[in-house]
């Protein structure tokens, strides 16, 4: 069975005891959809004012969604449209302090108020996106961006 322990200390310190139990969690497994649920799960329950945290997986045509917690979400996102279309298009993260002045930001759950999205690339091919949600103003620092960035490199790393 799974434990988690609480994280503790200083942000970066608790990326880094976050960032071992995603390795923990998707060692020998390569099954991506299996590693996107349970590594959203994890950081669900791990990280504090979240309220969706998923994968979208590109299809070739657009963004198709995957594993998550959170509420229902859309299913389909164009790459023209919204954050997460935004990070897969310009393969850059995403850190949106305001998700009500992003122009196309595309409302699954009204109460996001700021969004994280890393794109995910296996080389130059684009995989999908790993996107958070929060219900708080600019809930997302630098660090949280760096942190989370390497959770979504474990993931891909786990598909190798
Ligand atoms: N807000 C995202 C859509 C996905 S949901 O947040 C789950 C966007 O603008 O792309």
């Amino acid at each position: 069975m799974f434990s988690s322990t609480t994280l503790t200390g200083s942000k970066p310190e608790q990326y880094a005891q976050l960032l071992a139990q995603a390795r923990a969690l998707v060692h020998g497994e390569s099954d991506r959809i299996a590693n996107a649920a349970n590594l959203s799960a994890l950081v669900y329950h791990a990280l504090p004012d979240l309220n969706w945290v998923g994968f979208y997986f590109f299809d070739g045509t657009e963004l198709v969604v995957g594993p998550f917690q959170g509420l229902p979400a859309c299913v389909r996102i164009p790459l023209h449209k919204g954050v997460c279309g935004a990070a897969a298009s310009s393969r850059q993260t995403q850190r949106i302090e305001d998700v009500d002045a992003f122009p196309g930001h595309i409302a699954c759950d009204s109460a996001s108020r700021s969004e994280l999205v890393v794109p995910l690339l296996h080389g130059d091919t684009l995989v999908g996106v790993f996107d958070l949600d929060s219900p708080l103003h600019a809930r997302f620092s630098v660090e949280d961006q760096q942190g989370l960035e390497a959770i979504a490199q474990a993931f891909l790393e786990s598909l190798q």
